[in-house]
């Protein structure tokens, strides 16, 4: 049923699509949508003012959750001030098995004498069950920037 949407970028509006897919059938969905709320991309303004922006966020939501296999994952990545809302709107009361991730990235764009600029985005992952599949060995991998890692860590190595 799913095979002829694998493989393939489809061109078109999301909501449509989610609707096209079947309850309970993916395994991990990350939503990047836009999140410069009335700011054009090319001849399309998706957004009109925050409110409105909101709910659509919250509807794309709950949209991806329907399709969403109770092992599944959810991320959706947005400014922290709309991922507020939307996991305080909607997700705590539905699906509060919540974790915030921070995407860090380096810009000075946005600096002012009065205030620094906001340099992160949000990326909420939101599982419906506790019995989520996750892949993810081991838990932590040494970076350039991490130094040595931990002692537990460097003892989880040697047992892998
Ligand atoms: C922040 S960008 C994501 C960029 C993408 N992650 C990438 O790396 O290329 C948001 C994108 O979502 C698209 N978009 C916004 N609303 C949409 C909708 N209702 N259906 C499909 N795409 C939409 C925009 O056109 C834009 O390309």
């Amino acid at each position: 049923m799913l095979n002829k949407y694998n493989n393939y970028i489809h061109f078109g509006d999301i909501m449509d699509l989610l609707k096209e897919l079947p309850e309970q059938s993916i395994d991990m969905i990350f939503g990047d949508p836009d999140y410069n709320v009335g700011i054009k991309y090319g001849d399309k303004n998706y957004t009109k003012d925050f409110d409105e922006y909101i709910n659509w966020y919250i509807n794309l939501t709950k949209a991806s959750m329907q399709v969403l296999k109770d092992t599944g994952n959810l991320f959706m990545m947005n400014y922290p001030k709309q991922n507020a809302y939307l996991r305080v709107k909607y997700l705590e009361n539905v699906y509060p098995l919540i974790n915030d991730y921070a995407w860090v990235y380096n810009t000075n764009i946005g600096h002012s004498k009065k205030r620094f600029t906001t340099a992160h985005r949000s990326i909420l992952h939101v599982r419906k069950t506790e019995d989520n599949n996750f892949y993810k060995s081991p838990p932590c991998v040494e970076g350039p920037a991490l130094g040595r890692p931990p002692r537990h860590l460097r003892a989880a190595r040697r047992r892998t």
